[in-house]
């Protein structure tokens, strides 16, 4: 009976692993590190956040009581799910960085209730992840096939696989976007667009600006898990560049710069040190009290947000916030 069943699962999954067929593109020899880590405010792409461990103290974080963003796009997303899937009706669902694709499952069981088959291509860098959560996934929605591919965002737009359904909805959600600097940003919807056929939907989580003291606490937890996620970034680069990195000389540090509305999260020099990455090469001398800045985390406002999509030609179909605006999720849709 198992095998019968394990067959039936295979045959409404696939999935393509884009970082071996393209290993070019992919191959990271440290370059981002080493041109970081020259600048004169030293920093590091937060992609490096994100090894087991890292990955593990993130889902730790969602779940933390400062961290609202989490649940408050949850709950955003129970919501309205129903009035998205009605507004798009049947469609391709595409998520990029979709992980344990846990808030999609409102949008998945919205379109099982309206009866329609449903089309996931959830897209993330770790293997491990998209499989484990897509055999979840296909046991638990009888009208579900997957199509899961491994890969950066940047690959996967470069080469979504053929529509099965009349049009798309790309998500995006978690605010993630708030990672990206606004160089970042207008180059990551030059590459979303460009993939978007007319008509196709756009579905963006983000976090809103809203009091200081909120937004400080979210990344400056009580059980000190941030600081741990923090620091982790060093403890990744000391396996990766068989580094010399002391994580006790490093204190967390997170503070919203109120001018650039943006959450900033360095790594502070205990004493004046050098640090070795023996396989970039590279020896980085610090002063006593300098950082290292590991990430921003942009806060937006929803109009602006809605009129910055629209100049790229995505115009806002719908967009929901919170009963507090705390946090915004917007449905647009291509129109070039
Ligand atoms: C993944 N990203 C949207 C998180 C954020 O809030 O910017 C990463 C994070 N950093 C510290 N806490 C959470």
């Amino acid at each position: 009976m198992t095998l019968i069943f394990e067959v039936n699962l295979d045959e409404r999954l696939q999935i393509d692993n884009f970082l071996q067929t393209h290993p070019l593109s992919y191959t990271n020899h440290g370059s981002d590190v080493i041109a970081g880590l020259r600048q004169v405010q030293k920093s590091l792409p937060p992609h490096y956040f994100y090894d087991d461990l890292g990955s593990d103290l993130f889902e730790k974080i969602c779940t933390l009581p400062e961290y609202y963003p989490t649940r408050t796009e949850a709950a955003i997303l129970k919501d309205n799910s129903p009035e998205i899937a009605t507004i798009t009706g049947a469609c391709d669902l595409i998520e990029l960085g979709s992980g344990s694709s846990t808030k999609t499952r409102f949008l998945l069981d919205a379109y099982q209730q309206l009866n329609y088959p449903i089309h996931y291509i959830p897209i993330d860098v770790s293997t491990g992840i998209l499989e484990t959560t897509a055999q979840e996934l296909l046991k638990d929605y009888a009208r579900l096939t997957i199509h899961g591919l491994v890969s950066t965002y940047q690959l996967a737009l470069e080469d979504l696989p053929p529509a099965q359904f009349a049009s798309r909805l790309v998500a995006f959600l978690g605010s993630t976007l708030g990672n990206f600097s606004p160089q970042e940003c207008d180059h990551f919807f030059e590459q979303v667009t460009a993939a978007l056929n007319q008509g196709d939907y756009f579905l963006l989580g983000i976090d809103l600006q809203k009091d200081n003291q909120i937004l400080e606490a979210a990344y400056n937890d009580n059980q000190g898990i941030t600081a741990q996620f923090n620091l982790n970034i060093l403890e990744h680069l000391n396996w990766r560049f068989d580094g010399n990195f002391n994580l006790s000389e490093f204190q967390h540090r997170s503070f919203y710069n109120q001018e650039k509305s943006q959450i900033e999260m360095h790594l502070v020099s205990q004493k004046e040190q050098v640090v070795s990455l023996k396989t970039l090469n590279l020896k980085i001398n610090f002063a006593k009290g300098e950082t290292l800045l590991t990430e921003i985390s942009r806060k937006f406002n929803l109009k602006q947000m809605e009129e910055y999509l629209a100049n790229q030609g995505l115009k806002t179909v719908q967009s929901w916030t919170d009963s507090q605006g705390w946090f915004g999720l917007i449905l647009c849709q291509y129109q070039a």
